[in-house]
């Protein structure tokens, strides 16, 4: 890839990312500023507080986090930020800031795809490329998917949700017995003291042919057994996160089974929240025919590495975006531009 130093942006939900990427020597720095507090009121993030806040914490972050790369900003090559999927608001801040401090400067910027990032960042670590062309499971708060990776930036996709996304069911199971957002990291915790034997739930749409994906069956299914065995012990909210990762990681696991047969590709990326799940890696790398790639926890859930990542790629090949501050509340990933074979990291 092209030598290039860039800054990546990210603002698309309730967390302010940024960070520094070197295309030579790596990430240089990696700021996450979490909203979590500020909705655990609300029990879901609110976009209007949301987007506020992110205006209150970009300038002093990028700063920092400039400061901490031991760079100014005349030193950037680019500036990446997210354009979309994501809430409207909440990307704009972003957008705007990128994109008009890129134009200050007289420096290129990108807007980049959400979802494309998180699929790039488990290759960040430059030793961990796989061979195109490749799968990837994209599991996170908005999405889940399955696509087939031609070439970076070409994508097609095999399966997705039908309705909630698997981090989505992990975060309304975890509300259901009280225990938070996210819900993810907190249903995993409860799981580690359940007993596997006590419940089963069901694996929706594994018995159907197709990789697409159903969870809200298995959210009523919880519904009611939460219904059923209320006021929660300590041990029943155990026992229940341990059916309910259960059901999800099988059902992931099965829908990736049944993609690799069909197409006979052998290697799987894992990206988005859901990812950093240990059950689901450990499932995967145990059971499937398929070597396994995934980023390092934080690079999993949303940040500005994989921003400045995905952004980097794409200006190293000549991409760059218009002045028009453009964002994309929802933007299919098949609509992604192939990068140039030469700058793509498998090239
Ligand atoms: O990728 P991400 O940070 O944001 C979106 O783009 O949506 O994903 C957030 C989702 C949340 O639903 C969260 O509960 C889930 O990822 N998550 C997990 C784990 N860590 C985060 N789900 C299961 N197990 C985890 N360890
Ligand atoms: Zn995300």
């Amino acid at each position: 890839m092209l030598a290039m130093l860039v800054l990546g942006i990210e603002t698309s939900c309730d967390e302010t990312g940024l960070a520094v990427y070197d295309s030579r020597a790596g990430l240089l720095s990696d700021i996450l500023y979490s909203q979590v507090d500020l909705h655990a009121d609300y029990g879901g993030v609110v976009p209007e507080l949301a987007s506020r806040d992110h205006i209150r914490k970009i300038s002093p972050l990028t700063r920092e986090v400039l400061a901490q790369a031991n760079k100014t900003l005349d030193d950037l090559d680019g500036i990446a930020y997210t354009a979309g999927p994501g809430l409207m608001g909440a990307l704009l801040v972003g957008a705007t800031f990128g994109r008009s401090m890129a134009w200050a400067l007289g420096t290129k910027a990108i807007g980049v795809h959400h979802m494309e990032a998180h699929l790039l960042a488990p290759l960040l670590n430059q030793n961990q490329v796989p061979p195109l062309p490749f799968l990837a499971l994209l599991v996170s708060g908005g999405h889940t998917q399955l696509v087939k990776v031609d070439r970076i930036g070409s994508y097609q996709l095999l399966g997705e949700s039908l309705d909630d996304a698997a981090g989505e069911a992990f975060d309304k199971a975890a509300k259901m017995m009280g225990l938070g957002y996210p819900g993810g990291p907190m249903i995993a915790k409860a799981a580690l003291n359940g007993d596997p034997n006590r419940f089963r739930f069901p694996r929706p749409m594994t018995d159907r042919p197709g990789l697409d994906f159903s969870f809200s069956g298995l959210k009523t299914h919880t519904l009611n057994t939460v219904a059923k065995h209320t006021p929660l012990s300590s041990q029943d909210i155990a026992d229940i996160a341990t059916a309910f990762e259960q059901a999800v990681v099988d059902t992931l696991f099965i829908k990736c089974r049944r993609a690799v047969k069909a197409s006979g590709i052998k290697h799987l990326v894992i990206a988005g929240g859901v990812s950093a799940n240990q059950r689901l890696r450990a499932r995967l790398e145990q059971d499937l025919d398929a070597q396994v790639y995934y980023a390092p926890n934080a690079l999993c859930t949303d940040n500005g590495a994989m921003i400045a990542y995905a952004g980097a790629l794409r200006l190293a090949a000549g991409e760059t975006s218009s002045l028009a501050i453009q964002t994309r509340p929802r933007w299919p990933m098949i609509e992604l531009a192939p990068i140039p074979a030469g700058d793509s990291p498998s090239g």
